[in-house]
């Protein structure tokens, strides 16, 4: 008797999805060639039998009855990693990182651990990636000292459940969830099946013994390596590292956090000696930005607890093609071609004939519609090809008809514009915000895109008006 073929699925390895046979495009997620065939395990490790166990634990207790528990958080030291774990290191919680390979995960994760370990801490990073040698030419360059910063090289989970239980680390980083595989499947390491598995009993470990964890992902455009998606779903706080290699700034953007607000954003900058913090993200941003150049204009825009004060910056150039040209950013496409359609409707400008070129400086990504009314004034200002006055700051929020809507949070924008220089404020008319009396800057406030544009472009103020609604 020949011995039976062990069963095998495709399986998506961006998603998850499970299919009989082999597809092109995932139906579940639109990923185009992401299906691989793997082995399936006999049973999985974590399948318990149903029903509830002798003890009646499973049955279901009034919420308001349940006793609270206090979870407790550990600064890392590390002000702008600590802003994106909402605030600290939550004990027995799952971190994962995600990034583009080479953006500085696993710089960044050296730092944070060495910062984590002293005071009777000891901290494991297990390297799956790297060997010793080159974590120890990394750690020289980033002047890491701590003694109680233990590493070993190692991909296989079940070993690294023994170093645990030998070395008894009070923090965990898995350099990366790709890299690891558990003995007990047969799928290859950085498939889905495996990465699965080996999250599910690493966030076990977690919820057990109460270590926070950090799991390194990478994340590739090709669906190459699996899992960034379902691992999200597992873990409680995902952070994306990102930012564009030719520059030196990195983002630390949450994406989720159980134990804190998400949209926070840390800021650093990669230096030859590792990352270094940036407290004040509004200069970095504004600092080479080119005063009274059509098309620039500098939005308030709050990035989780904190304003961030971003240049927006508009081309607009009669178009050689048939179809012109829009190109977006840093800044949602669809949101773009709505604001255009404002202004051709409502102002009469015509942008038909233009390519449209927008570009948020600095790597930021604005998606509060806070930023329409400065993306407005850009646009304009480099159709007009006239300077937007280098000292005020436009934020608000534009609706279809051409109104400007008021925004949340609005005295905070205008302290953190006047902690930077700024002498004025175009803003919505209608804000009944304490703090809109304190603030040192001079506000203009407008109902409408007409009105803004009047203010902003004076001598083009009549040329605006008379143009057909
Ligand atoms: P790395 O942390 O290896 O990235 P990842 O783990 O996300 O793949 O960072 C790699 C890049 O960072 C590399 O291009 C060199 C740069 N780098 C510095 O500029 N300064 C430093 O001190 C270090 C350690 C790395
Ligand atoms: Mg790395």
């Amino acid at each position: 008797m020949t011995p039976k073929n062990p069963r095998t699925l495709f399986v998506c390895q961006n998603c998850g999805f499970q299919t009989g046979k082999w597809l092109g495009k995932c139906p579940d997620c639109e990923a185009w060639s992401s299906f691989l065939e793997e082995v399936l395990a006999p049973e999985p490790a974590y399948t318990r039998a149903p029903g509830l166990d002798a003890a009646g634990r499973n049955k279901p207790a009034p919420l308001i009855s349940l006793s609270s528990v206090h979870e407790e958080r550990r600064p890392c030291g590390c002000l702008e990693f600590d802003r994106a774990l909402g605030g600290g290191l939550v004990l027995g919680s799952v971190v994962l990182i995600g990034g583009d390979p080479g953006i500085g995960k696993s710089t960044l994760m050296l730092q944070v651990l060495d910062r984590l370990c002293g005071n009777g801490y000891t901290g494991l990073y297990v390297s799956g990636e790297e060997s010793a040698a080159q974590l120890k030419l990394r750690a020289d360059r980033l002047g890491i000292t701590s003694p109680t910063l233990l590493v070993a090289t190692e991909t296989c989970l079940e070993n690294i459940f023994k170093l645990l239980e030998s070395e008894k680390p009070h923090y965990l980083a898995l350099d990366s969830i790709q890299t690891l595989y558990a003995a007990s499947l047969p799928a290859a390491p950085g498939s889905i099946t495996q990465v699965r598995e080996t999250a599910f009993q690493l966030v076990q470990l977690a919820k057990r013994t109460n270590i926070p964890i950090f799991l390194i992902g990478h994340v590739t455009k090709e669906g190459a390596i699996a899992g960034p998606k379902l691992l999200e779903h597992m873990v409680d706080t995902v952070l994306y590292f990102e930012g564009d290699r030719s520059h030196t700034y990195r983002l630390l953007r949450t994406v989720k956090n159980r134990f804190g607000p998400s949209q926070e954003l840390g800021v650093f900058e990669m230096r030859d000696t590792g990352l270094t913090e940036v407290t004040n993200p509004s200069a970095l941003f504004l600092s080479e930005r080119s005063l009274e150049a059509p098309g620039s204009v500098v939005v308030a825009s709050i990035e989780g607890s904190r304003p961030i004060l971003v240049e927006v910056q508009a081309l607009v150039t009669p178009t050689s093609l048939g179809m012109p040209r829009r190109q977006a950013t840093g800044v949602d496409a669809g949101r773009l071609s709505l604001l255009v359609a404002v202004l051709e409707k409502r102002m009469g400008l015509a942008f038909g004939n233009q390519d449209i070129f927008v570009n948020v400086a600095g790597g930021v990504r604005l998606t509060e519609p806070a930023a329409d009314l400065g993306i407005i004034a850009a646009l304009t200002s480099s159709l007009l090809d006239q300077p937007v006055p280098g000292d005020t700051l436009i934020f608000g929020e534009v609706g279809l008809t051409g109104e400007v809507r008021t925004v949340s949070q609005t005295a905070l924008r205008l302290k953190e514009g006047a902690k930077l220089g700024f002498q004025r404020a175009l803003i919505a008319r209608g804000q009944k915000d304490s703090g809109l009396k304190m603030s040192e800057l001079q506000i203009d406030a407008v109902g409408s895109v007409r009105e803004a544009l009047q203010r902003l472009f004076s001598k083009e103020g009549k040329q605006i008006s008379g143009k057909k609604q």
